[in-house]
């Protein structure tokens, strides 16, 4: 009898533990996509390595993910690529209609995505930086797979709190946010910057991808960033209300900081990977909707503006 039992918590076990984390769908309540990355090293070791430095004399476009599922589209699509590692950071140049394009693999977080774009700058000297990704919903209007083309993207936990006196919670509602530092060529100083704003034309050719490309359900929006994830949805709906905020995301405002220290051309562009406005679910598959919108954005950005 003991071992009947034993065989059916086995069996059940079996039908309800996923058989891999990499197909797994945490719920909004686990924050962490690390089992994403666990299996990255197999597929970079399958690219060949590049030999010496990186030689284009046309400079490339820049395309980042942070994790394996937020690049493997981009890489596939690759001609010729190679791969370099930088810190840990991988990077890997190859051409994508013709033209030079260097997919980044940032990592997770915010120190990851500046340091692997101040890196991947300083060696490519890029044209332009696009940071795509996976999101979660601070809209009740966007459902999952929906894209947010960043109209400003924002770092919502750059703030100074109100007072509040020990023995009484402190209401983060009541806040100002103090914005993060970047270079600003007018007074040669870095100063406070709340908002950060794409580069017009990449801005226009987005939009005009998703004009010609219906089967896409993207709009424009405000794309917050922070090492967090939001689960309170009065915290939500305070972002979406005071800043607009459309989605949140841990890797935007970074990027778009240290593209405007280097004065290079930037946008953000997301995927609802979930929206716990709606429900619980996680679905970092969605990555592969926002990879193939920004190939179109990529190849009209080549066609109507670099190759002209
Ligand atoms: N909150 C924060 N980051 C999210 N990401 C996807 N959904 C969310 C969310 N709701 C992205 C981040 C990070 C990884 C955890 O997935 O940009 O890279």
């Amino acid at each position: 009898m003991k071992k009947f039992f034993a065989l059916l918590i086995a069996a059940l076990l079996l039908v309800t533990v996923p058989a891999s984390a990499e197909t797994q769908q945490t719920g909004n309540s686990d924050a962490s996509a690390e089992p994403l990355n666990n299996l990255i090293e197999n597929f970079y070791a399958t690219l060949p390595k590049a030999k010496g430095d990186y030689k284009s004399r046309v400079r490339p476009i820049i395309v980042e993910g942070a994790m394996n599922t937020e690049t493997e589209v981009l890489i596939k699509a690759l001609k010729n690529p190679v791969a370099y590692c930088e810190m840990n950071y991988l990077f890997v140049a190859g051409t994508y209609k013709d033209y030079p394009v260097v997919v980044v693999r940032t990592e997770i977080g915010l120190a990851n995505a500046a340091a692997s774009t101040a890196l991947a700058i300083k060696k490519f000297n890029p044209v332009a930086v696009i940071n795509q990704g996976t999101s979660g919903g601070h809209d009740s209007a966007l459902k999952i797979g929906d894209i947010v083309i960043g109209e400003k993207t924002i770092d919502w936990v750059a703030i100074k709190t109100a007072y509040s006196a020990a023995g009484g919670l402190a209401d983060i509602i009541k806040q100002e946010n103090i914005g993060t530092y970047a270079y600003d060529e007018a007074s040669g100083k870095f100063q406070a910057y709340i908002e950060y704003f794409p580069d017009p034309t990449l801005f226009n050719i987005a939009f005009k991808v998703a004009n010609t490309h219906k089967e896409f359900n993207a709009v424009s929006g405000t794309i917050s960033t922070a090492n967090a994830w939001l689960n309170n949805i009065d915290y939500i709906n305070f972002l979406h209300e005071k800043y607009g905020s459309s989605c949140e995301e841990m890797e935007t405002n970074a990027v778009a900081q240290i593209c405007q220290n280097a004065g290079v051309p930037f946008i953000g562009i997301r995927v609802l990977s979930d929206n716990i406005l709606h429900d619980d679910r996680y679905v970092p598959e969605n990555a592969t909707i926002c990879q193939d919108f920004v190939l179109l954005v990529v190849e009209e950005y080549i066609r109507d503006v670099l190759k002209k």
